[in-house]
């Protein structure tokens, strides 16, 4: 077989620059080892940076997302019982879109699926071939048949567990880690929000997230021990913890339900570099991983796509290869800055074990800065909305 970009990964990374390319004509064919079902199975954060919904939009799949998303112009931060806003709209005259992954997800299939995108599931053993050369492929298997792709380009948007990464000699790659402490315990509800807007709590007994995917469809997490699992935690105990962490007359408006769905993630920053050897790219989580504190996991996966895809449309439109040669060094700028926003953001919302009374009185002393002082909420709310591409 042959195309223009062979893709590996067919979440939201992969989809999206498979959608992006389709609407200039640029072929590709989207390689995803799980099912279909499967992909749309993952439970993920759900606020999408302006620069995000400008994409879908771009790429045609963006209605849904205006009819059912949320917009967002502010959230709200609380500290014990104390709780304010940062308003992005007044700071930086943007906003958020409130708006699952996995409906990004679902949107990009049925719109690679409506334009007759190439996409295989459930294949094995893909490996990436010649990336230093201009006629890179992929070999793979799909139910024991061995197949082949032959391409211009490859882009690894495979996740962090993905073959792409590990393609680059390690003798090249230089890998930058922080692990994390604790994890979130998620719950997904069938229940109505405890608010019109996010909830980011920093406690003395730990953080709490209250979210959101529709008037009845609520997200919470809590921040617990690496070592806790889903089913160390009964609905009933989660509930009364999340109470507990969140401002008084909050929790006595939170309706609970039973949890549709029960998940602990564990937290840690991670980058690699260079994001490309050769015609090999790499996007999203195959380069990058963020703590969820902002929401950053997704929308830094979505500018990744946005420099690649801007890229190869100047090769294949002026045959210039600055973009494709410059796209690491530009989107690890941006990376970085994200790596920066969410590491700082779960550093002052957190508890820590090894953290002293003066390191919360540091953290308490930080939000409220951060209510008082306009430039403190402008800087956060910048990076909140979406730093620029
Ligand atoms: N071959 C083919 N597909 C693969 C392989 C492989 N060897 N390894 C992994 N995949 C698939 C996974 O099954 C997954 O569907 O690649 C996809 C990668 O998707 P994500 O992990 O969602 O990563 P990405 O598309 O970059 O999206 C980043 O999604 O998972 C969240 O937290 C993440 O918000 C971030 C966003
Ligand atoms: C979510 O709704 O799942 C969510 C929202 C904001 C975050 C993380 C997760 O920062």
């Amino acid at each position: 077989m042959k195309t223009q970009v062979a893709i590996i990964g067919g979440g939201p990374s992969g989809l999206l620059l498979s959608q992006l390319l389709h609407t200039r004509g640029i072929s590709s064919v989207v390689l995803e080892r799980k099912t279909k079902d499967y992909v749309l199975g993952r439970i993920r954060a759900g606020v999408l940076e302006r620069g995000l919904v400008s994409l879908m939009e771009e790429a045609g799949c963006a209605d849904r997302m205006h009819a059912e998303g949320f917009i967002h112009d502010g959230t709200l931060l609380s500290y014990g019982d104390e709780l304010f806003r940062v308003d992005f709209a007044e700071h930086t005259g943007a906003t958020v879109m409130v708006y699952g992954q996995t409906e990004v997800t679902r949107d990009l299939y049925a719109a690679r699926e409506a334009s007759g995108g190439q996409i295989e599931f459930e294949v094995e053993n893909v490996v990436i071939h010649d990336t230093k050369t201009d006629t890179p492929f992929v070999t793979y298997d799909v139910a024991g048949d061995a197949r082949r792709i032959d391409c211009d380009f490859i882009a690894g948007c495979d996740g962090f567990h993905g073959v792409s990464r590990k393609t680059l000699p390690e003798d090249v790659r230089q890998e930058y880690e922080k692990v994390y402490p604790f994890g979130w315990l998620g719950v997904l509800s069938e229940t109505p929000p405890v608010n019109d807007e996010l909830i980011y709590a920093n406690s003395p007994r730990g953080f709490a997230l209250c979210s959101m995917r529709n008037a009845n469809l609520s997200r919470y997490y809590i921040q617990c021990p690496t070592s806790d699992r889903p089913e160390d935690w009964s609905d009933d105990a989660f509930w009364a913890e999340l109470k507990r962490r969140i401002p008084a007359d909050q929790a006595a408006k939170l309706v609970t339900g039973p949890s549709i769905e029960k998940s602990i993630a564990p937290l840690r920053s991670f980058v690699t570099e260079p994001m490309q050897w050769g015609r090999l790219f790499l996007c999203g989580d195959a380069a990058h991983i963020v703590p969820p504190t902002g929401a950053k996991g997704l929308n830094t996966a979505a500018s990744d796509v946005h420099y690649l895809y801007n890229a190869l449309l100047e090769y294949y439109e002026t045959g210039s290869e600055a973009g494709v040669n410059g796209y690491s060094a530009k989107a690890l700028k941006r990376v970085w800055k994200a790596e920066r926003f969410s590491w700082w953001f779960s550093s002052l919302m957190h508890r820590y074990p090894d953290q002293t009374e003066f390191d919360y009185k540091i953290q308490v002393a930080e939000l409220e800065f951060l209510r008082s002082n306009r430039a403190a909420q402008q800087a956060m709310a910048e990076n909140y909305v979406g730093l620029p591409y």
